[in-house]
């Protein structure tokens, strides 16, 4: 693995630096992981180049246009963005030579274009020819094999930003040597990428908790060993599941005070009604409670919903990744990580 952190500031001299970060999240949260990448570039290279995606438009789609983040950004670094709304990149190009030092661009929404998600080489190498040197500091798509997170890495020398270093860090050290008992926390709507999880750590678990929407996609699974679903609910509309009900709420508290790794992703109740999230909300003050446990969250609902309680610095690691972070702890390997190997 080439690691960022591995370079010295002098090697950044008078290089162009093409940095892929993930702006697809509603908070700035994303945003704010990246700033030391981010600060560190900026402080020693010529130029720096933002590359990101949102959403999952069909074309030009305003909503999800990046223009509002360069101002975010800006003030996040304290210095003017230049955001780029168009693809023209031999124009890019030139407007890049011709900055002066410290100069920060960022390119309008990636997916906008043609060949983002389709790992096309060609536009691959429109976006190297735009710099020098490839950081990809977004963990949270690096489970995509895009144009600017797989392909590119083909035409530059490419590293693993600090955020990214810190997700691979803390990420492999959960799943490989986790400190015992260790119980996984998992929720959210959907089964997808969460069974591939429990195949994966159930040797090391002592329990998984389940709750949330998935909880209906597991009933019929009930035989699986270590997974504990709740034993009661709160209904909402035609009898669905909405949030874990006290019972379960007092036996998942037991179960977490026990533990000594816990990683948690999705939360266990429907968190968009306030009276479905007291669920999810006696979770989080339980996992962020436990002193003794390392504590790993991820997932853009499980997070956003943590720093609403104030509860995100109690975490001793948030993950910006959603899905990313299941297909790295389901022992996958991710096609934008291993293009740095
Ligand atoms: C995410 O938010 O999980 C990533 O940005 C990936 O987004 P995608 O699922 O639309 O590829």
């Amino acid at each position: 693995m080439r690691y960022l952190s591995s370079l010295k500031p002098e090697d950044f001299k008078n290089k162009i630096c093409l940095l892929r970060l993930d702006f697809n999240a509603e908070d700035n949260w994303r945003l704010k992981a990246s700033l030391p990448t981010i600060n560190f570039l900026l402080k020693n290279s010529q130029a720096v180049v933002i590359l990101s995606h949102r959403g999952r438009p069909k074309g030009f789609e305003k909503a999800l246009s990046l223009r509002g983040v360069s101002k975010e950004l800006s003030r996040e670094i304290g210095r003017p963005v230049v955001f780029i709304p168009h693809f023209r990149f031999k124009e890019i190009k030139d407007l890049i030579s011709a900055s002066p030092k410290g100069a920060v661009f960022l390119l309008e929404n990636l997916r906008f274009i043609e060949g983002e998600a389709e790992n096309n080489p060609a536009l691959a190498e429109h976006l190297a020819s735009l710099g020098d040197i490839y950081v990809n500091d977004a963990f949270a798509v690096s489970h995509r094999a895009n144009a600017s997170v797989v392909a590119v890495t083909k035409y530059l020398p490419s590293y693993a930003g600090f955020g990214m270093e810190k997700e691979i860090t803390h990420l492999s050290r959960v799943m490989r040597k986790p400190a015992k008992p260790l119980m996984v926390v998992l929720g959210g709507l959907k089964i997808e990428g969460k069974l591939d999880v429990y195949k994966n750590l159930r040797g090391k678990a002592s329990a998984f908790l389940v709750g949330g929407a998935l909880t209906e996609d597991l009933m019929p699974k009930l035989q699986l060993p270590k997974i504990l679903l709740p034993i009661d609910f709160k209904l909402g509309p035609k009898r669905s599941i909405r949030d874990i009900g006290p019972k379960a709420i007092k036996e998942f508290k037991k179960e977490i005070s026990k533990a000594k790794t816990i990683i948690w992703n999705g939360p266990v109740g429907d968190v968009s009604q306030k009276k479905f999230s007291a669920g999810t909300r006696a979770i989080a003050e339980a996992i962020s409670g436990n002193k003794k446990a390392f504590k790993v969250v991820g997932g853009g609902e499980t997070v956003m919903f943590l720093k609403k309680l104030k509860l995100d610095k109690k975490i001793d690691f948030v993950s910006t990744g959603g899905g990313a972070m299941l297909e790295f702890l389901a022992g996958k390997k991710l096609p934008g990580i291993a293009a740095l190997q």
